[in-house]
């Protein structure tokens, strides 16, 4: 039998490519990991306790939250604050940065920024859910409370970022700039173990992820690619496959390891999209690029580029197999 590695040991083991690290960030990914199995926890029992349903308060998306966003958002939080080296956090569900002024020194180096229960239309429905992370090192001084400039970053400036997919089984993803590597949750021995090294996605997919009951209000590039992905053509493998689960998490792990293009691209609701740039987009963008993809805003803007001006702001996203987003903008750039 193979070794097994686990999470903590990879962690570990790659610390000494950072030559200055002191383990802080190490840290961080460790309690990431330990937040990642509470809430998992709670996600599988989710149909057996009273926390499915509604929680009655409103999130500053002005979406209903449900029970399990509020859990996995105080889980990653206290994780995040238990790990010593995190001094902020800005959170989908929290209108504000969440600093720990009154009962902690703000000395850590790093702030977080999550998507605390991606795809939550899902949860009631048995159907995947996931968890988004993306690490920034502060800009604003150690000692002092953490700020929003510090979120405020261009997604390269991301040290760190990944995912959780609570799914048929527990995958964390992630990568710190030097490729990508996923982990399956082994329940019986709770523990994270490295199943998926060096993860490389296809340059062409076959698989196109869109919510397509938006249709008519796309704009006529993203239309036209539809159809251009619709159309039949063997020497393209054309028709390509439909899939599209409305977990953004898990759309996206599917294409990463069997190839293809995801796109949430502007629409009369939603006049810049409907992911946010800083706890969506930007830390799948970071992960699609490790892997060999590609993400933009389909008018030729890398998103790992955009420089934030809002905790919350939302951006069309074009990600995937490389030549699918370059040709998907192609079509954006002739049409739209
Ligand atoms: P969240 O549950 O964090 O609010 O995110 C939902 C997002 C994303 O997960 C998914 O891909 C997308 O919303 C689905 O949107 P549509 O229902 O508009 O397709
Ligand atoms: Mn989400
Ligand atoms: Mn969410």
């Amino acid at each position: 039998m193979s070794k097994v590695i686990t999470l903590n040991e990879f962690i570990i083991s790659r610390q000494a490519e950072f030559p200055y690290a002191k383990g802080e960030l190490s840290r961080l990914l460790s309690h990431i990991g330990i937040a990642a199995k509470i809430v998992n926890r709670e996600v599988n029992k989710a149909g057996l306790v009273d926390i499915l349903g509604d929680s009655n308060d409103i999130n500053i998306q002005g979406e209903i939250q449900k029970k399990l966003d509020v859990f996995a958002d105080e889980r990653f939080i206290a994780a995040l604050k238990a790990s010593g080296e995190c001094c902020g956090i800005a959170s989908e569900e929290n209108e504000e940065v969440v600093t720990f002024e009154e009962d902690m020194p703000n000395d850590g180096k790093y702030v977080v920024a999550l998507d605390p229960l991606d795809g939550s239309g899902n949860i009631d429905v048995n159907v995947s859910i996931g968890t988004i992370f993306s690490i920034y090192r502060r800009i604003s001084p150690i000692g002092h409370k953490a700020t929003r400039e510090d979120f405020l970053q261009e997604g390269t400036k991301q040290v760190a970022a990944g995912y959780i997919l609570y799914g048929s089984s527990t995958v964390l993803v992630y990568t710190t700039g030097r490729g990508v590597n996923g982990f399956t949750l082994d329940p019986s021995i709770g523990e994270f173990c490295l199943s998926h090294p060096q993860i490389q996605t296809s340059q062409i997919g076959y698989i196109y992820s869109i919510n397509e009951g938006n249709y008519l209000h796309f704009p006529i590039g993203v239309k036209k690619y539809i159809k251009y992905c619709q159309e039949i053509d063997n020497q393209t493998h054309r028709p390509y496959t439909s899939r599209y689960i409305g977990s953004f998490v898990a759309d996206f792990h599917r294409n990463l390891l069997k190839g293809g293009i995801y796109l949430y691209p502007e629409t009369e609701s939603h006049p810049s999209g409907k992911l946010r740039l800083i706890y969506e987009c930007n830390p799948m963008a970071l992960l699609a690029e490790q892997a060999g993809g590609k993400a933009t805003d389909g008018r030729g803007k890398r998103i790992l580029d955009i420089k934030p001006t809002d905790l919350h702001q939302r951006v069309p996203l074009h990600i995937g197999a490389r030549k699918m987003v370059e040709l998907s903008e192609t079509f954006m750039a002739q049409y739209s």
